[in-house]
Parts: structure tokens; C-alpha cells; sequence
């Protein structure tokens, strides 16, 4: 790896999100071993490592829902606190209410932040800017349906206006296209990369999927157990998870053709030996860490 004179607090300080000397431990188990990594405004930044590596976990601690066991994780370089506005959230199922018809879900993104008598204050305000979001994700016309009234892509687009109510400072998005049909799944790629361009978000966008974070991603961070932590004959397994490579991708315009681009395919080739192949130790000091604001606090 080339030596990089990167200073943390400059990152922290520029940064929209910063994670800085993160473990995180369930029981004697690690989890996540020494997360450093810095997001840029604006960034769709993509995490993508083997089931189990820790993804979603990583994915609470920056929604606020869970606390790292040591370490920090700062938002516009401030400690991020309890789950709040900042953040909005996208899941793969379970984001929408059964018995709430999609203009009501996606109202209940402004609801859930204010208590009732404001509620019947506000109510015409939130029925409105719902109506804005449900047009923005082209769902204008099915706002009196039920969730189970609409097809799984459909779902999703009202669960994405949901999240983007509330104008967060990051969308979090936790594996949101794993149940759809490919044709489908590539349709709401699409999709979001228009939402992302248009509303000129910072995207945290979870997935094991490899061709679906490198198509979607501005960066990908790869989040992995498999690397060594000694060096030579001394190479053993890690314990829990490090980010073993990172990489900046390209930022123009996507048509879904790139997915056939030989540079494209040689990336997966490459991830998948770096991140998902358990018999592939890299040492610490060899991680790909090319992305410019990637960082390591030793
Ligand atoms: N609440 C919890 N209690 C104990 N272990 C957990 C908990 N949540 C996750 N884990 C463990 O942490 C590891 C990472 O899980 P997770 O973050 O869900 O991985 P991923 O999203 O990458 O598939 C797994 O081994 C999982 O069993
Ligand atoms: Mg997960």
C-alpha cells in the first residue's frame, strides 16, 4: 500500500461522516476490529463485504440505534447521538405499515419527529410534502393503495420517499433492493442514481451484492473478516471485521452497460479475491486503501 499522509481531524472537520477507532463487541465476540473511514458530502458510498462481516451493524451504529464499544462516529463533525432526522433509513422489507396506505407511510416519516396535537397542526403540511416525495419516486397516482397493493420495486420507491421526508443529512440504506427480481432490481439501481443526482444526497448503501456497489457507488468500501494479522509465516485469520480495501469510482452519469466493461468486471474479480475469499489473507499494511480520504490510526 502507498503511504498516504492523510491527517484524521482534517477529514473529520471537512467530512460529512466519520468513524474513527470503532470496535464493536457482542459478548467476547469482535465484530467490527478498528473501523477509520471518513464519508464526503455528496458521496453514494457503498459498503459491500461477505454475510456476516458486520454490515449492518456497522450500518446501526451510524443510525444511532446501537453504540460502538469503543470509538467515535461523528455527523458534520459532531458526536451523532441518539437515531434522529440526520439519518433517514431504507431496509430490504419491514420499512412500511401493512394497514397504512402509502400516502400515510410516507407521511409517517414527518409524524414519527413531531407528538400529536402538533400532528393535527401540521397535518395538512406533512399530507402535502408527501404528495411531493410520492411524485418525486413516480407514485403520484397510487397514494390511496395499500403496501400489498403495489409490486416489491413499487414498495421500495414508497419506502425511499418515506426515508427522504425528513430531508436526512445521509440516506442509510441496509441491503433495500435483496428481494427484488433482477430486471426489477436493476430498474431501482436506476432509480436511485437519478433520486441521489436530483436531490444531491450523501447515500450510505449497504448491499453483498459486488456488481450492484460498484455500479451504484461513488466509493466502495470493502468490509471483511478475511485478512491476517501477522506478517510471513506468522499470517493468521483477524478477529471481527476491518475495511480491507477502498476505492473511488467513477462519479459520471451510469448507463447499466458498464456492468459488461472489462475494467468493471476486472474490480469484482479483484474485490472478490480481497474481501470475500476466506483463503485470501491480506496483511493490514497491504489493504487497498486508495480511496483519498481512506485512513488507518495505528
Ligand atoms: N445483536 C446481536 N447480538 C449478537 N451478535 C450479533 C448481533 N447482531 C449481529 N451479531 C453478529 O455480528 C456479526 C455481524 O452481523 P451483521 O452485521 O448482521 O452482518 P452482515 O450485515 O454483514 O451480514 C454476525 O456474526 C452476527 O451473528
Ligand atoms: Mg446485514
Amino acid at each position: 500500500m502507498e503511504k498516504k499522509l492523510v491527517n484524521p481531524d482534517q477529514l473529520k472537520q471537512k467530512n460529512l461522516l466519520h468513524i474513527q477507532d470503532v470496535y464493536k463487541y457482542y459478548g467476547d465476540k469482535l465484530v467490527l476490529n478498528d473501523i477509520d473511514f471518513s464519508v464526503a458530502h455528496r458521496e453514494l458510498c457503498t459498503v459491500v463485504g461477505p454475510s456476516g462481516c458486520g454490515k449492518s451493524t456497522l450500518l446501526r451504529l451510524v443510525l444511532g440505534q446501537e453504540h460502538p464499544t469503543t470509538g467515535q462516529i461523528f455527523i458534520d463533525n459532531k458526536p451523532i447521538g441518539v437515531t434522529d432526522k440526520t439519518r433517514g433509513i431504507v431496509y430490504q422489507k419491514y420499512s412500511l405499515y401493512p394497514h397504512l396506505t402509502v400516502l400515510e407511510n410516507v407521511a409517517l416519516g414527518l409524524c414519527l419527529n413531531c407528538g400529536f396535537i402538533e400532528e393535527v397542526r401540521t397535518r395538512h403540511k406533512i399530507k402535502k410534502e408527501a404528495r411531493y416525495f410520492l411524485d418525486r419516486v413516480g407514485l403520484a397516482s397510487h397514494e390511496a393503495k395499500y403496501p400489498h397493493e403495489l409490486s416489491g420495486g413499487m414498495q421500495q420507491r414508497v419506502a425511499i420517499a418515506q426515508a427522504m421526508i425528513t430531508r436526512p443529512k445521509i440516506l442509510m440504506m441496509d441491503e433495500p433492493f435483496g428481494a427484488l427480481d433482477p430486471g426489477t432490481r436493476e430498474s431501482m439501481q436506476l432509480f436511485l442514481l437519478e433520486v441521489w443526482e436530483e436531490f444531491k444526497m450523501t447515500v450510505f448503501f449497504v448491499t453483498h451484492d459486488l456488481e450492484e456497489a460498484l455500479f451504484l457507488g461513488t466509493r466502495v468500501v470493502v468490509l471483511s473478516q478475511y485478512y491476517s494479522e501477522g506478517e510471513g509465516k506468522d499470517r493468521k485469520k483477524g478477529q471481527g471485521a476491518k475495511i480491507v480495501a477502498d476505492y473511488n469510482l467513477d462519479k459520471e452519469a451510469k448507463s447499466s452497460a458498464i456492468k459488461k466493461n472489462k475494467d468493471f468486471v476486472n474490480l469484482i474479480y479483484q474485490i472478490r479475491r480481497e474481501g470475500f475469499d476466506p483463503e485470501h489473507l491480506q496483511y493490514i499494511s497491504e489493504f487497498n486503501l486508495k480511496h483519498p480520504d481512506s485512513f488507518q490510526t495505528i
